[in-house]
């Protein structure tokens, strides 16, 4: 997948791809990232990228002339492909939208910065608007990182068996259940039994069980929007219960 980024700041986002699950993806070329910087889409000595606002107020607006240019000539470097523009106006980030976006050959990231950017560029280029959550960043950068790393991770083969996204929070529209690791037992908290058994199903049962259980207490809205087996609701029952019979012991 080509990630195109177009960014004031083309080293900050860069570091996202110098480690980990997406450094791996990068290296085995499953994923290739090209940050364009605006200001050498500019004309005048100074590389001016921002101007003040038409009609007064405090800072200022990013030129829709360089980003135009910017995001043109990735438009014809990639072909068909899509422009999202990070923005706290945007639709909120969800799994769902990182995995439609893994399942495309490309996508051109737009970051913006000072009060934001001329909204004609909105008008004539941006095919969507994405945000990060109901809060301002001084600037898009974060944000792209974000889809950078959250896609990547969902593409083919970036994540081994071991790490594999199939069972991550929101991918079956539950939140994940909880993982221990050694030691057994650490101050005066050990690890669930089950857990040691070795008996895989009933490891299973329980790791299901705990999913419904915390996206019931955590994230009720997550799990009003999904169709809950017969079965489901007998974990979660049980689940319920058995948190009850643990606070009237305490
Ligand atoms: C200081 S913000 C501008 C905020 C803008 N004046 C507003 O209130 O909507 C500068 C840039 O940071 C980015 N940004 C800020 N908060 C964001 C968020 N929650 N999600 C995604 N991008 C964000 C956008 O690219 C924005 O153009």
């Amino acid at each position: 997948m080509q990630i195109s980024v177009i960014t004031l700041f083309p080293e900050l986002v860069k570091s996202v791809i110098a480690e980990g699950v997406v450094g791996r993806a990068a290296k085995r070329g499953l994923v290739e990232l090209n940050c364009v910087n605006p200001r050498d889409y500019t004309e005048d000595i100074h590389r001016t990228v921002d101007d003040r606002p038409y009609g007064g107020g405090p800072g200022m607006v990013m030129r829709p002339d360089c980003l135009l240019k910017s995001i043109r000539a990735e438009r014809k470097r990639l072909g068909e492909t899509k422009v999202v523009y990070l923005t706290p106006q945007g639709r909120p980030i969800k799994q769902d939208m990182l995995k439609s976006l893994s399942e495309v050959d490309s996508v051109v990231l737009l970051c913006g910065r000072y009060e934001g950017i001329d909204e004609r560029v909105i008008d004539l280029e941006v095919d969507e608007e994405w945000s990060l959550g109901d809060f301002v960043l001084s600037g898009g950068e974060l944000a792209a990182m974000v889809v950078v790393d959250g896609v990547t991770r969902l593409l083919p083969e970036a994540l081994g068996h071991d790490d594999s996204a199939l069972e991550d929070s929101f991918s079956d529209g539950l939140l994940d259940h909880p993982h221990y690791t050694r030691p057994e037992k650490i101050e005066d908290l050990e690890v669930p039994e089950v857990l040691l058994s070795g008996n895989h199903q009933h490891i299973k049962k329980w790791r299901r069980k705990q999913a419904l259980g915390r996206t019931y207490l955590r994230r009720p809205d997550v799990l009003q929007e999904k169709d809950l087996s017969k079965q489901d609701m007998v974990l979660l029952d049980d689940f319920m219960k058995e948190i009850k019979t643990s606070e009237v012991k305490s």
